[in-house]
């Protein structure tokens, strides 16, 4: 009798698990966090990017999209960030001059042109080593 609730028991989290594993999938899909492969965590140059925009509170300005807010929607000019980033613009954009590097101009260039893209990477925790969400 024992032996026998032992197999239902791990029947039934073979089951449980065997079934996380799609629901797990589907997340990542439906959010498109997967860098496009809609699976696994968050990788690349355009992750990246994201680590920045929000560190870097672009996201604060710009929105947590790009979708504007105080500060222009920018992703339609995402090959020419550089200039307005190192020496700032107008009066409410500031300089970042010494505070980012080439390739994180790079990084930047490439989440930009992400957006509205399967790839684009939408996770908000940016302080994971790879964000998963
Ligand atoms: C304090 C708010 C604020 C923050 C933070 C901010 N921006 Fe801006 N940004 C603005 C505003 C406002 C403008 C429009 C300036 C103007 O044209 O007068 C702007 C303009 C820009 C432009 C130029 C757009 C154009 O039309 O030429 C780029 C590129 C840009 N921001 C990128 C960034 C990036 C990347 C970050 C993060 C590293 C960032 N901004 C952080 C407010 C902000």
């Amino acid at each position: 009798m024992k032996s026998t609730t032992a197999f239902v028991l791990v029947a039934a989290a073979a089951v449980l698990a065997g079934a996380a594993i799609p629901l797990d999938r589907g997340a990542f899909a439906a959010t498109g966090v997967g860098g496009g492969s809609g699976l696994g965590p968050v990788t690349g140059a355009a992750a990246e990017g994201r680590k920045l925009w929000l560190k870097l509170n672009c996201s604060g300005c710009h929105g947590a999209h790009d979708e504007g807010g105080m500060g222009p929607s920018i992703h339609h000019e995402a090959d020419d960030v550089a200039e307005a980033v190192l020496q700032g613009k107008g009066e409410g954009m500031p300089a970042y001059s010494g505070r980012v590097t080439r390739a994180q101009l790079a990084y930047l260039s490439a989440y930009l042109r992400s957006i509205d893209t399967a790839g684009e990477p939408r996770f908000t925790h940016w302080w994971e080593a790879t964000p998963s969400r």
